[in-house]
């Protein structure tokens, strides 16, 4: 198993790219089943997730091509099996999201349950809840999701909590079923923005994605289209994360900072000095980290999938900061591995109270998740000595090539295999 040796100290500087979000480019190739033309998504981002869904869309009888810049043909005239099997969900829980799509264009589908992971038991009842709100019949054994449907019929659906995948599946599912959706309490991430501007090229006929209240109204058949994927958000909001830790002066590229509204806000109130620009947005040396507290909400509240890289940049702020996760029950296993490294963290339910500023010390660790993997590559950049990370194939699902990005604005960074 690959690992990631840093040696910190250095400032980061230069220009840093952003790549494809992996939340979208995800929902938008499972997209492409519910066609039988040919679609083109451009800016995917070659992290392994990516890899899985190309895998996992073949077994289903869809040509998949990715190309060096980042552009992905995919094709399916016909489906050829409506199973997504167990040895590929268990590696990647978003292969979830072909549920919805097999099962509006085949009128059946077969998804193995993805099980828990490291950040919580993450169920999918939601899903199927709504799924049969729009007819499907649905039942669970033997560790699979069956579904079937002659044709989804439109119907209002009201989510008991908010749910990224299941507003996505349902979103793909609606825009094949005979008449009016209307999914409410619905995510407004921009991934879900992202999904329905896609699928509206695509001949979808959708109002009010991005609000609470989304509704779609069934065609007989979607076309194919050509969609760029939006910008990788988290990607970017690690970047100004690690840019601030190490008073850097960098420029992350290719971004979108208006997708990254409460994180900029929060680092801003933390004393990290951010500039935005169009694609642009800067960090600038000079900040005086302060503790400053912080609540994970959906979006557009403070995202989950930046509390870890958060918690690293509290472990250097003075003062104590209250880090509150809402989102997911079990999403602190950073913490252990921070402390590991000298900082003072106290973790309390689902709060984690953090007292800095404490020199960090480089250490062996290992990454338990994707995030918690990010919030050790930034604590290993301002450590004292060495750190190495073990298991870095949870990094590698979200994070493109991120140490040889890293290295390029100055991180004494290498992998080792
Ligand atoms: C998406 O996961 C993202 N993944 C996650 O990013 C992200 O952390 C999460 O949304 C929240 O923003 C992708 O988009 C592929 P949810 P998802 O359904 O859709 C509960 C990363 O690091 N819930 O919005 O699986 C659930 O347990 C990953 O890139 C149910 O109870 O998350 C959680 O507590 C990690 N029943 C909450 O809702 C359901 O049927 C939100 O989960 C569905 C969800």
């Amino acid at each position: 198993m690959d690992k990631l040796r840093i040696k910190g100290g250095n400032r980061l500087e230069g220009e840093i790219r952003v790549s494809g979000s992996k939340n979208s480019a995800l929902p938008a190739m499972a997209a492409a089943l519910l066609t039988s033309d040919e679609v083109i998504l451009q800016n995917v981002p070659f992290v392994n997730d990516a890899f899985t869904t190309r895998r996992l869309l073949r077994e289903l009888g869809m040509t998949v091509e990715f190309s060096d810049d980042h552009s992905a043909r995919l094709h399916v005239p016909k489906i050829l099996s409506f199973e997504a099997p167990y040895d590929l969900v268990k590696t990647m829980r978003a292969s979830v999201l072909v549920l919805g799509p097999l099962l509006a264009r085949t009128g059946r589908a077969r998804v193995s349950l993805p099980g828990g992971c490291a950040i919580g038991a993450r169920p999918i009842n939601l899903h199927i809840a709504a799924l049969q709100q729009l007819g499907a019949t649905v039942r669970t054994e033997h560790g699979y999701v069956e579904a079937i449907a002659e044709r989804l019929n439109g119907a209002e659906v009201l989510f008991d909590k908010i749910t990224v995948t299941g507003t996505e599946n349902l979103l793909m599912a609606a825009t094949l079923a005979e008449g009016r959706t209307v999914l409410q309490n619905s995510a407004c991430e921009p991934e879900v923005v992202d999904l329905a501007n896609m699928l509206s090229k695509m001949g979808a006929r959708i109002e009010g994605a991005g609000t609470s209240t989304i509704t779609i109204d069934g065609v007989p058949e979607l076309r194919g289209t050509t969609h760029r994927v939006i910008p990788d958000r988290i990607e970017g909001g690690t970047f100004l994360i690690a840019g601030a830790i190490t008073n850097g002066n960098l420029d992350i590229v290719d971004a979108n900072p208006a997708h990254l509204g409460s994180v900029i806000q929060k680092l801003r109130e933390a004393g990290a000095k951010i500039e935005t620009d169009g694609s642009r947005m800067s960090v600038r040396p000079g900040g005086d980290l302060r503790a400053a507290n912080v609540v994970t909400k959906e979006y557009p509240g403070f995202a989950t999938d930046m509390q870890a890289q958060y918690m690293a940049l509290m472990t250097q702020a003075a003062g104590t900061s209250i880090i509150n996760e809402n989102i997911f029950e079990n999403r602190f296993m950073h913490a252990s591995e921070l402390m590991r490294m000298g900082a003072d963290i106290r973790i309390d339910g689902s709060r984690a109270i953090v007292t800095g500023k404490t020199q960090l010390s480089g250490a062996t660790v290992i990454a338990s998740d994707l995030r918690a993997s990010a919030s050790l590559v930034i604590a290993g950049l301002v450590a004292d000595g060495s750190t190495l990370i073990d298991r870095v194939y949870h990094l590698d699902r979200g994070y493109e090539k991120i140490e040889e990005k890293l290295r390029s604005v100055g991180a004494q960074i290498e992998r080792l295999k």
